[in-house]
């Protein structure tokens, strides 16, 4: 074991710096060189490496995005090349085994979601040594309690429900919030719970519109004149379909969630009569510096995926099971996607405080 490669992949999140830190540190302890890729697999398939120094990675611990760049689009098992000028979805993974074999690399590290690290796994499967690193603001991985990421977007999810709730009382509104998540409502739950809402829907919970109004009206009668509406941007009506924004045809994750916040807010209005106002709170919660949990979190990711490389752990995703980073094999993680179980803890208690949960 010589030499690691490194890539981040898939949507950004508060962290990945961090794990690209921790990777570069830990390795030079041991005397391994690492080899940064650039725009995940885009640059894998390009052959687009950087070696990594520890002054490369000097000072980028609080630093949001990712010092290497990271794509949603790129799939080398289906990747889009010009074939006499018209471009077709290609297998290309024989060109990003070439360009890590060609480079001398003995391990590659993935950094990634469910749609990289699924690549991952492909890759595990032809026999390249392949750890993925869980991370993702969606916390939608399964096998490990917390992708590193999460936590940040729910505080800043929290810090604008906190800003939010000033306005809604000053003006006797029902302000709706409309979070992150993809097909799970981590971020809705754990940021409506920590942010005092209202109503919190998420997708696991199909809603029903007049259970949310009546809620509000309510509220209302008791004297609490305003209301705050938390909503994943997966939350479907009961009986109905979740809000698609625009499809990209041919990406790993080729649906982009969005507009159910503004759907909700018109139907209470037409229906009920209820004034709202609508926050997308969108790529906010992707950005900025990572807040301690993750930092540690995504420092202990680092360090175990390097240890991992050294003791031969291959075709496994590092995970965080209680307090103890733990190997999980690839598929374990990317089967299926992890959602909220009626049965979760925060969900319970979100209940257990009267929050309505549109059902
Ligand atoms: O997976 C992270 C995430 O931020 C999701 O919560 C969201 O649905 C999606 O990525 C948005 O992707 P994009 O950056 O392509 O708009």
């Amino acid at each position: 074991m010589n030499k690691l490669a490194v890539l981040t992949g898939g949507g950004d999140c508060p962290g990945l710096n961090a794990v690209i830190r921790a990777v570069v540190r830990s390795a030079n302890q041991y005397g391994l060189e690492v080899l940064g890729i650039r725009d995940g697999f885009h640059g894998a398939v390009e052959g687009d490496f950087v070696p990594l120094s520890l002054a490369d990675v000097s000072g980028i611990l609080p630093r949001g995005g990712t010092i290497l760049g990271t794509t949603n689009r790129d799939n080398p098992f289906q990747y889009m090349t010009k074939v006499n000028g018209v471009s077709q979805p290609l297998d290309r993974s024989e060109d990003v085994l070439r360009n890590l074999k060609g480079a001398g690399v003995d391990a590659l590290l993935a950094i990634g979601g469910d749609g990289s690290l699924n690549i991952s796994l492909k890759f595990a499967d032809k026999g390249f040594p392949v750890i993925g690193i869980p991370k993702t603001i969606d916390n939608d991985l399964m096998a490990t309690d917390q992708t590193f990421g999460f936590q940040t977007a729910v505080e800043t999810a929290q810090e604008a429900l906190d800003r939010l709730h000033t306005t809604a009382e000053s003006h006797h509104r029902v302000m709706i919030l409309e979070v992150m998540g993809r097909y799970a409502g981590w971020i809705a739950l754990y940021a409506g719970v920590a942010g005092g809402a209202d109503v919190i829907l998420i997708p696991e919970i199909p809603y029903n519109l007049a259970r949310i109004a009546y809620s509000v009206q309510q509220r209302a009668k008791q004297g609490k004149k305003f209301s705050i509406i938390v909503v994943a941007e997966g939350a479907k009506p009961s009986g109905g379909e979740m809000v698609v924004e625009r499809l990209f045809p041919g990406r790993t994750d080729p649906v982009k969630l969005g507009g159910i916040g503004v759907k909700i807010g018109e139907d209470l209005e037409k229906h009920f009569g209820l004034e709202t106002r609508v926050t997308v709170l969108g790529h906010l919660q992707r950005g900025g510096s990572p807040n301690s949990y993750d930092r540690v979190l995504a420092t202990r990711y680092g360090v175990a995926a390097v240890d991992a490389a050294l003791e031969g752990k291959f075709g496994i995703m590092v995970a965080l099971q209680g307090r103890e980073i733990v190997h999980v094999p690839l598929h374990q993680a990317v089967d299926q996607l992890k959602l909220v179980p009626l049965n979760d803890p925060i969900l319970i208690a979100a209940r257990a405080m009267g929050i309505e949960m549109g059902d």
